[in-house]
């Protein structure tokens, strides 16, 4: 017959066994543990990047820093505590691989996502990690096809643990040789290569011809993924977004220009993205608006307008977004002064 003593001793085995699952139960909600992961729902997923914010001139420089800004962990605290509930971060991984085979990833940078990752979970944040100026590939496709494929091998296998509110975004705005047709056979072959090593995390698929709408009818998502996302990019009017932009040729013509929110100019928007809501209703696969924004040398009334007609828009028909961008020339934060441009802020999040 068992004693007190021993039943008390089981009893309390027993819940450290119990705790100790708890404990495993609530790790793997964070930091994934891929067994136990059910396919994920994309639709849930986009949820996730309701409100985002792309972390431009940051990691997209060839050097961090070169471009005016060097991620602090304080950003993400306060990204979180104005309401956004991810962070995109633009990577020049190009820039950081060795350009011979087997192209290995320098393991500095990887460190350095790996911390932003960190600073994100730390404060609630999901992440969008992708390939971001990868100018060589849009130049020389067939050239840079192995060092592509090689770079996203390298961060499904560094990043295929990481709890499921990291998405991979496969490239940003393919264009020029990087053709829409042959777009269509290097996605294939980039998501087939991370669900090689991957099959948990969500995958953000955009268009060819820089990103944006016109070459949605042309885009072939992979047949047999379902957790995945399409993403598109909106800056129309170009003339009005881009004006004064020092990378976009003869667009000083173009200062002064407003954005007034006249009728004319909201059925723009409105048609443009019921389009895009048609084709992804035809295809079952949610929308993510990748990056939108309005330079900073456009008037900051009309910024304000803008940028707060695409939000609403993209929000009625559904689709998540992501502000492009948090501190530099489109910034939503004044890092002079520590402080949002509130106008800008309330544009995003009334
Ligand atoms: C580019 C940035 C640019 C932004 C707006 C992004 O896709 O990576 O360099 O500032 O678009 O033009």
């Amino acid at each position: 017959m068992e004693t007190n003593r021993s039943l008390n001793l089981k009893f309390i085995k027993g819940s450290i066994f119990f705790i100790a699952i708890l404990f495993a139960c609530s790790e793997s909600a964070s930091s994934n543990n891929e067994e136990n992961v059910l396919p994920l729902d994309p639709f849930e997923q986009n949820k996730l990047l309701a409100k985002t914010i792309n972390l431009g001139n940051a990691l997209e420089a060839e050097n961090e820093g070169e471009w005016g800004i060097v991620l602090q962990e304080d950003y993400f605290q306060i990204i979180a505590e104005a309401g956004f509930t991810a962070v995109r971060v633009p990577c020049r991984w190009s820039a950081h691989v060795q350009n011979a085979k087997p192209y290995t990833l320098y393991s500095g940078f990887l460190s350095r996502v790996q911390w932003v990752l960190k600073q994100a979970e730390k404060y609630g944040l999901a992440t969008i990690i992708n390939i971001q100026h990868f100018e060589e590939i849009f130049e020389s496709p067939a050239q840079e096809k192995e060092k592509f494929l090689a770079i996203w091998a390298q961060l499904a296998e560094k990043f295929r643990s990481q709890g499921t509110d990291v998405f991979y975004e496969i490239l940003n705005e393919p264009h020029d040789n990087l053709t829409a047709e042959l777009w269509n056979v290097y996605l294939k072959d980039a998501v087939d290569v991370i669900r090689q090593i991957d099959t948990v995390h969500t995958v953000i698929i955009g268009t060819a011809e820089w990103g944006g709408i016109t070459a949605m009818n042309k885009l072939l998502l992979p047949q047999n993924e379902k957790n995945l996302i399409f993403t598109f990019h909106y800056y129309s009017p170009f003339e009005f977004t881009h004006q004064g932009a020092e990378w976009v040729e003869n667009s000083e013509a173009w200062l002064g220009t407003t954005w007034m929110g006249s009728a004319s100019e909201i059925s723009a928007i409105t048609s443009e993205f019921s389009t895009v809501k048609q084709w992804s209703v035809e295809r079952n696969v949610p929308v993510f608006l990748g990056e939108f924004g309005a330079y900073s040398m456009a008037d900051m009334p009309s910024r304000e307008r803008w940028t707060n007609s695409v939000a609403r828009i993209a929000e009625s028909e559904g689709f998540s977004w992501a502000y492009w961008e948090f501190a530099a020339g489109f910034g939503v934060y004044d890092l002079s002064s520590n402080t949002w441009r509130e106008e800008l802020l309330k544009a995003l999040i009334p």
